[in-house]
């Protein structure tokens, strides 16, 4: 099979680079290391563009492997099946950045001319950069070569400014439209993921639809399981990507800090091509599809990740949450909920402001929260992270924590209220909720 080959080059690789260097010393979960040799304005704007849209290398799988490329483009334009038209793609919760459409597309779609239910039309926007998160590269004839995901594609999103799906690039913003299940779907050769997960190719699509927007499940692919104990599907929520600076470790169960995290998702999950270590994965009891895979210890030449990674932070921490607009909260009720958050709900014990998290590694075991373990216990952790508050207004689609069980900030605020008995009044339930709403 394709990843163990890869997995047996890579180690006579390993070997010999760890015979030559024996140098790294931090634990990879920890990878922050402050970078002082590249001016921080410079950083950001290099990070932004990696951020929005660097694949790394991820085109091998996404198109190499998948043919995501020849599904988009259809078999009109080279590919298979009926392909992705402008519509189908934003159905998908795919979002199209305005900013990148010259004035002539501008007008063609406004008058109609330009046809969204051609998947010719889809290809043209890759070609203009304009499809959030997807990155089209094309050969001198204008042909699509291949496609790869880039990090903005979950977590980015768009303001709606132009119609619904098309508008201004909002970077952090979670994409709890996108459906990613979906998208992978869209593969005419699902075998090599459902061979990696030791499932048929019809469970695996089963699965994968299972998902719905804005979920995603990225330690599937290390640990194999696919459901909740309860049957229901193990996915989470896209989380926002903004806010973070001064948040010492990052995802609902506290994986590692953002560096590490970073360079997870890029080697892991996106299949970009980078060098990743971490020797927790390598627990064939807990994680058995990463051994197997050799996912503990990936080495790629030339490294196409590990260099940006301080670029990538630099953006990521640039960006702060963003504020709800005026008109979406009751002010004085939020002002009372402010008091409410801070004193008789305790809510500040653990989301503690200005970053609504804990500054140091403090986990919360699921009881503590009141939960069920499930989650935790696939993390090197076995506990979750207070989740930062900021900006919770962008992330109102597809419930609250980290697979959505709340579906509103009621069902939250409710939730604490039996858990920790804090014989909350309706009014002051209200006012906590409005005052989550205006953080
Ligand atoms: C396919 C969708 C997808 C892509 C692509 C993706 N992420 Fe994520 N990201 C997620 C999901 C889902 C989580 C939540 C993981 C968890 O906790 O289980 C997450 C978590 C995170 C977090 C943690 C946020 C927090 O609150 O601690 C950061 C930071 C992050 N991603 C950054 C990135 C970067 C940088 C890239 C590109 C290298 C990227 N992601 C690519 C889906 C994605
Ligand atoms: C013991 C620590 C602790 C206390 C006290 C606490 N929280 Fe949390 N909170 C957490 C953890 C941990 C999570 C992440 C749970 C998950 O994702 O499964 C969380 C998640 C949340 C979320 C969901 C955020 C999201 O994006 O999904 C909200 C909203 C929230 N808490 C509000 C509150 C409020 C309001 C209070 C007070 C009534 C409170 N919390 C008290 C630890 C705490």
């Amino acid at each position: 099979m394709r990843y163990k080959r890869q997995a047996v080059i890579l180690l006579s690789f390993i070997t010999a680079i760890t015979l030559i260097e024996c140098t790294k010393v931090i634990p990879d979960y920890h990878k922050d290391t402050s970078d002082k040799a590249v001016p921080e304005p410079t950083l950001v704007s290099t990070g932004k563009q990696i951020f929005r849209f660097d694949a790394f290398g991820d085109e091998d799988f996404w198109s190499g492997l998948l043919h995501i490329d020849k599904a988009i483009a259809g078999a009109k334009n080279g590919g298979f099946g009926a392909g992705v038209s402008p519509k189908t793609a934003l159905a998908v919760g795919l979002k199209v950045d305005a900013g990148a459409l010259p004035p002539s597309v501008v007008a063609g779609i406004q008058s109609g001319a330009i046809d969204l239910n051609d998947p010719a039309t889809t290809l043209a926007l890759l070609k203009l950069n304009a499809v959030v998160g997807v990155k089209g590269n094309f050969t001198a004839e204008g042909g699509l070569k291949s496609i790869g995901i880039t990090c903005a594609s979950c977590h980015s999103t768009v303001d709606n400014s132009f119609a619904p799906g098309i508008g201004k690039r909002l970077d952090g913003w979670p994409n709890r439209d996108l459906n990613v299940g979906a998208l992978i779907s869209l593969t005419d050769n699902a075998q090599p993921i459902a061979n990696l997960l030791h499932v048929n190719e019809t469970t695996l699509r089963q699965v994968l639809g299972m998902w719905g927007p804005g979920k995603f499940a990225a330690i599937l692919f290390m640990d194999g399981k696919a459901l909740r104990p309860d049957g229901k599907v193990a996915a989470n929520l896209i989380p926002a990507a903004f806010g973070l600076k001064g948040v010492p470790l990052t995802t609902y169960t506290g994986w590692g800090d953002i560096s590490y995290w970073n360079s997870f998702v890029g080697n892991l999950e996106m299949h970009g091509k980078g060098d990743f270590t971490d020797p927790r994965l390598n627990d064939p009891a807990k994680y058995p599809i990463a051994v197997e895979n050799g996912f503990f210890n990936v080495n790629h030449v030339p490294d196409l990740i590990t260099p940006k990674l301080p670029a990538l932070r630099a953006y990521q921490h640039s960006i702060s949450a963003p504020k709800p607009p005026a008109n979406t909260f009751d002010h004085a009720a939020a002002g009372r909920g402010k008091a409410i958050f801070l004193t008789k709900a305790k809510c500040a014990s653990c989301h503690i402001p200005p970053l609504y998290t804990e500054p140091v590694n403090d986990l919360h075991t699921a009881e503590e929260i009141g939960i069920d373990d499930f989650e935790a216990k696939r993390s090197p952790t076995g506990k979750y992270r207070t989740t930062p508050l900021g900006g919770l207004f962008t992330r109102a689609k597809g419930g609250f924590y980290h697979d959505g069980r709340f579906a509103t900030l009621n069902d939250v605020v409710n939730h604490y209220d039996t858990h920790f008995k804090l014989k909350l009044s309706p009014a002051e339930k209200h006012d906590l909720a409005e005052y989550l709403k205006s953080l």
